[in-house]
């Protein structure tokens, strides 16, 4: 779960501190993906390399190196660095002002690479951070986002041939393996493409990944490949851009028509979009080299020795810069939170009808969804309890039994799933590892697969047979909030469109609608209550637990409160179904431990209200959550607090419920001075098992 960023440019003369900056820049977008550690590599040059070996020292060679070295050309430089982005940027300035490497130099082409990682084989230190080396010299780097399930066979095969390790990273055999296969085709008087050498390493790896190579043998090239994790390849600018048109047809074609001046590989699109919108999705096994401003793809096949050269088109990102910006706001979470009345829209935008609403992405397979036996929702933590909200009205409105997977879960159980289920997997960032592998657990059974992501292009939208786009836009803070609400509501009108054909249902599908429509009305009135959060919260400070109850639609609006709390605010916190309250929980219960208690008006009502008397009864430091203007009859005391929230159609309430929960986290979080938008030891998405 690490984030891959490369920069390539042509023909523009752009200085070594501008390209130093564009490969920061592109790791402060990836950060949120993994913040342990980070590293680039970057080109120097032979004057700056002879002067370092003739001055002795300096991070060009190693200690007992011999010019020159086995490229004939100079080796890149390699910065890595434990901790932040910006403890990365501050190393490498401090490196390059000791080794006197002059920043304002120009290159006419230039090739970066970068990484950020979330460790996840050896602890986060420079030695296992990225670009991992071939060995002495840098002959080959690799940044790598997944992880190599071989990697112990292979390191115990490149030990035997004489490699030595480092790190303790599943990485490192990759550059290892690239030396070894480069050597043993020179050593039998092979002329060897830098493309070549990644697919014969290719060929050895098993496991997930999406890798970019840097070489010092292939000076001013790169090569990427994938195979399970996602890669971008943005291209900005032709040289001719007459035949920019060219552009939007096939990549190949790019190399007859005009070389474009900047290239970009990316582990997402976040950090692409400020450059350009031009940009491919490599597909699996889709091996990318870029030399002297050409872009070849080749499709690497198991079967076959050499692989097949393919085209591709480029497709236009819709995504504008803003979205990957905090604007005024001083974190992502809190711009994410306050953001939900338009990515909502968004996610509504051209879906909602009068009578019905138009997915276009399920359609074609409407027909099997309906027929299914069971339809299976799948998903990890916030993702989970998205569907989890949506679980009882899928069920109405479908009238198909839905149960619910978490999938590392189903996964562990090898639970059953058949050919005649549909199996729903929900992820806001489609690459989630236990996800995809419960999806390919659900495929090899033969299930229709239907995926719910905000990524388009990725993994989970590429395999499933179908789907919906939640189009919540960019989400950077570590802590799932806007996507949350959207997946609720792509989910619902998924609900809506498979229920669609049924008579009977027909006048609480038109309300559904309508409640809809509304929303983001109602999400705006509801992120009012900021300040009464942010008060809250202040009161909650020095809380060592927190309790969220919830029963029907709201029991999803308790886990996933109370995640949001735990996750980021560092204070211990459950979510719990309010019916098994006497069935445990209640022997927690004292004056001292905040307990909130959703009580919102739906069928669940009463029984909410016997649960705030049974807490009011033993004490309990209570908290209400109720409708706009049920505050005085909800709370049994003048020491309850109310959350007044407005009222909306009852399956919809938890968009509305989650919110001053979201605000909650969020002030508690800042109150509590911890880092609100990469809590410790998370990351966004969870890419590894
Ligand atoms: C919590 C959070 C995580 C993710 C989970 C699944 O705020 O973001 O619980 O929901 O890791 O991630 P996706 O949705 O990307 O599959």
């Amino acid at each position: 779960m690490c984030g891959i960023f490369a920069y390539l440019n042509y023909n523009v003369g752009r200085e070594r501190r501008y390209i130093l900056e564009v490969l920061f820049n592109g790791l402060r977008r990836l950060e949120y993906r993994g913040y342990d550690s980070s590293g680039i590599a970057i080109d120097s040059d032979l004057a700056f390399f002879k002067k370092q070996i003739n001055g002795g020292g300096g991070a060009a060679r190693g200690e007992d190196s011999s010019w020159p070295s086995p490229s004939g050309s100079a080796p890149p430089l390699v910065f890595r660095q434990e901790g932040k982005i910006e403890s990365l940027v501050s190393s490498v300035y401090t490196e390059v002002d000791e080794m006197d490497l002059n920043l304002e130099e120009s290159f006419n082409v230039h090739a970066g690479i970068a990484h950020t990682r979330w460790a996840t084989h050896g602890v986060p230190a420079p030695r296992n951070s990225h670009p991992q080396s071939s060995g002495e010299w840098n002959e080959f780097l690799v940044v790598h986002n997944g992880i190599i399930t071989n990697y112990e066979v292979l390191k115990e095969t490149l030990t035997r041939h004489g490699f030595t390790f480092e790190s303790e990273t599943d990485t490192e055999v990759i550059p290892k393996l690239a030396k070894f296969v480069y050597d043993k085709a020179r050593e039998g008087d092979q002329t060897v493409t830098f493309a070549q050498v990644v697919t014969e390493v290719m060929r050895q790896l098993e496991g997930a990944y999406a890798l970019i190579f840097k070489s010092s043998h292939y000076p001013n090239e790169l090569v990427a490949c994938k195979r399970g994790s996602t890669l971008i390849l943005g291209v900005k600018e032709l040289t001719d851009n007459k035949n920019r048109r060219a552009l939007f047809h096939d990549v190949k074609s790019l190399t007859k028509n005009g070389q474009p001046k900047e290239l970009f590989f990316s582990s997402d699109l976040c950090a692409i979009v400020e450059h350009t919108k031009n940009y491919l999705a490599l597909e699996d096994n889709e091996v990318v080299h870029i030399k002297d401003g050409c872009v070849s793809i080749l499709k690497f096949d198991y079967g076959k020795e050499k692989p097949a050269s393919v085209q591709r088109a480029l497709s236009v990102l819709e995504m504008e810069v803003e979205q990957i910006k905090k604007g005024h706001y001083d974190h992502f979470m809190q711009k994410e939170i306050h953001e939900q009345p338009h990515s909502l829209t968004t996610t509504m935008r051209g879906r909602l009808k009068d009578h019905g609403v138009l997915l276009g992405g399920l359609k074609e397979h409407m027909k099997t969804i309906r027929h299914s036996r069971r339809i299976v929702l799948i998903g990890c933590g916030t993702s989970y309890n998205a569907a989890l909200a949506v679980r009882p009205f899928l069920e109405e409105l479908s009238s198909i039994p839905v149960t619910m997977e978490l999938a590392s879960d189903l996964l562990d159980r090898q639970g059953p799933i058949y050919r005649e289920d549909t199996a729903v997997f929900v992820s806001q960032s489609g690459e989630t590892a236990d996800t995809l592998l419960a999806l390919d657990y659900a495929l090899e059974n033969g299930a229709m697969c239907v995926g719910i992501t905000n990524t388009v292009g990725s993994t989970l939208a590429r395999k499933t047979h179908c789907g919906v786009h939640v189009n919540a836009g960019c989400e950077i803070g570590v802590a799932s909030t806007k996507a949350y609400t959207s997946q609720i509501v792509a989910m619902a009108m998924m609900a809506l469109a498979i229920g669609d054909d049924r008579i009977s249902t027909k006048a609480r599908r038109e309300s559904i609608i309508y409640g809809l429509s509304d929303l983001p009305n109602k999400v705006r009135e509801v992120l009012k209550l900021d300040s009464e959060m942010k008060a809250l919260a202040e009161s909650l400070i020095d809380a060592q637990s927190l309790l969220v109850f919830g029963r029907g639609y709201n029991y999803a609006t308790a886990l996933e409160g109370a995640l949001k709390v735990k996750e980021v605010a560092l204070m211990h916190s459950e979510g719990m179904l309010a019916g098994e309250m006497k069935h445990g929980p209640l022997a927690l219960v004292d004056e001292t431990l905040p307990i909130i208690v959703i009580a919102t008006h739906d069928a669940c009502f009463s029984k909410q209200q016997s649960v705030i008397q049974q807490l009011h009864a033993r004490k309990g430091r209570l908290i209400v959550m109720c409708s706009k203007g049920a505050s005085s009859s909800v709370c049994p005391s003048e020491f309850c607090r109310a959350i007044e929230v407005p009222q909306v159609i009852d399956c919809l309430q938890p968009v509305v419920n989650i919110i001053p929960l979201q605000l909650l986290a969020y002030h508690l979080t800042v109150l509590r001075g911890f880092d609100v938008d990469q809590p410790r030891n998370l990351a966004k998405s969870v890419t590894t098992q």
